[in-house]
């Protein structure tokens, strides 16, 4: 296949990153690993194994798992025909990946229910706003197999810790069913007969929805459609017992464990493979029309639809760069931002001094101590100037005066309090001081 751009050699104009991708550098990609690792440590609490999926699958899974219908499909895929002829698509999300994942390599085998977290970018082009992108990244969990309402408090709650984790305390729980696709199909009839006797002038996006699926007219952005709709049957009113006594037991459980909710009988959820008990986490400190840090649902269908046994499965997936948001809004917990705990500066050029501040600068990081070196021969007023750029709480000064008596100076950065201490004992002296200020014992 033809590159089909052409690059012209001399030319030197800077380049950028496509529009609606972005770079995250310095301090920001500390928070952001801080972030993922606080979720893997949640989802490990709470029995939820790492399972790591490809970037790009056949369009195949994204059409018949995702559903047609839908906007993400339709409008946001990012497809591309590969040089074999075959058409792969980047993952617009994470679910329909790890069912096929589960299917191919039959962990159902493994035992039920198998829970699995994940996490990576995911693409859609979409229209780019605030918390809007077109490459953004999610933090998912997924427990596939077993139908119990305890499952999905289970699965509901690992999701509102972590928020509560991250410090969000606008953040709030709105929880919906809506029930199985035999209940659904009576209700979906009602409901365009509904919006069509309503005699509303329709464009021609909510038509496509109406026609494919009328369901995804809940969702809509025209105001005279909505307000049509707001006054629709509800879905509810059409589930059996059954499924209303699964929703009530969910609705228990959160209660149990003192999660707050809303009922919303209006939440819609943007995928078609929902079914069963569906839930968004939003924060009143985001704007509204991107206010889900995360959401999720029952998708009871999508393991048959992907080549699978007849199993269901729930999950939930959190957008990191809206948590980001929200607790840049909120002020909340601000992570350490530091790169180093120690930083080892050399007072004069000498041999000694450089082999010196190299081995205390090893023999920390192997002690487990974060350290660094300003390198490059700088003054020592540039290398304090380094140190304090770095976030270190202690500098340790190694100069050619003191080492001939077997020294080195250890400055508190915050204080400016110091103390000298034999070279032999460096490590000890500044485990013993950071060990102190995490409150180790
Ligand atoms: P979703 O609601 O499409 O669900 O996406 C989940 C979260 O990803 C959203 O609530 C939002 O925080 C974030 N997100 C989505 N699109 C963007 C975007 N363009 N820019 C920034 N953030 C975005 C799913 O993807 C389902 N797979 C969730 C799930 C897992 N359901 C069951 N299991």
């Amino acid at each position: 296949m033809a590159l089909t751009y052409t690059s012209r050699p001399m030319e030197r104009r800077p380049l950028r990153a496509p529009k609606g991708v972005e770079d995250v550098y310095g301090p920001e990609a500390a928070r952001w690993h801080a972030l993922e690792d606080r979720f893997f440590e949640v989802c490990d609490l709470y029995g939820y194994r790492r399972v790591r999926i490809p970037v790009f699958e056949d369009t195949e899974l994204f059409v018949r798992g995702v559903g047609e219908a839908t906007d993400v499909v339709r409008k946001e895929m990012y497809s591309f025909t590969d040089r074999g002829g075959r058409s792969l698509t980047l993952r617009p999300e994470g679910t329909a990946g790890v069912v096929r994942c589960f299917v191919e390599h039959h962990l159902d085998q493994a035992g039920l229910p198998q829970k699995l977290a994940y996490g990576g970018p995911m693409f859609r082009a979409e229209n780019v706003q605030r918390g809007r992108q077109r490459q953004f990244n999610q933090l998912g969990v997924e427990a596939i197999g077993v139908d119990d309402p305890d499952l999905d408090v289970e699965v509901v709650a690992l999701g509102w810790r972590f928020l509560a984790d991250c410090g969000l305390e606008a953040a709030a729980l709105v929880v919906n069913s809506i029930g199985r696709p035999d209940e659904r199909a009576a209700y979906i009839e009602e409901l365009r007969g509904f919006v069509e006797r309503s005699g509303v002038a329709i464009g021609a996006d909510d038509r496509e929805r109406l026609r494919l699926n009328p369901m995804r007219l809940l969702d809509t952005k025209d105001p005279a459609v909505a307000e049509v709709v707001a006054s629709a049957p509800r879905l509810y009113d059409h589930l059996d017992v059954e499924s209303k006594a699964h929703f009530s037991a969910v609705l228990d459980g959160l209660e149990a464990l003192d999660i707050p909710y809303t009922v919303d009988h209006g939440l819609v959820r943007g995928l078609d493979y929902y079914t069963s008990t569906t839930f968004e986490y939003v924060s009143t400190s985001l704007e509204a029309a991107q206010n889900a840090l995360g959401g999720g649902g029952h998708y009871d269908g999508l393991v048959e639809v992907v080549g699978g046994p007849d199993l269901p499965g729930i999950g939930f997936a959190l957008g990191v760069e809206r948590i980001l948001l929200a607790m840049d809004a909120e002020g909340a917990a601000a992570t350490d931002r530091s790169t180093a705990d120690v930083v080892v500066l050399q007072a004069g050029a000498e041999d000694e001094v450089a082999s010196t501040a190299r081995g205390i600068c090893d023999a920390l990081r192997r002690a487990g101590v974060r350290s660094d070196r300003p390198y490059g021969g700088r003054s020592l007023k540039a290398q304090f100037k380094h140190a304090d750029r770095t976030g270190a709480r202690f500098a340790v000064i190694v100069g050619a005066r003191d080492l001939g008596a077997g020294r080195v100076t250890v400055r508190d950065l915050a204080s400016g309090a110091e103390a000298t201490v034999a070279t032999d004992d460096v490590v000890a002296h500044v485990t013993a001081a950071t060990g102190a200020e995490r409150g180790d014992p």
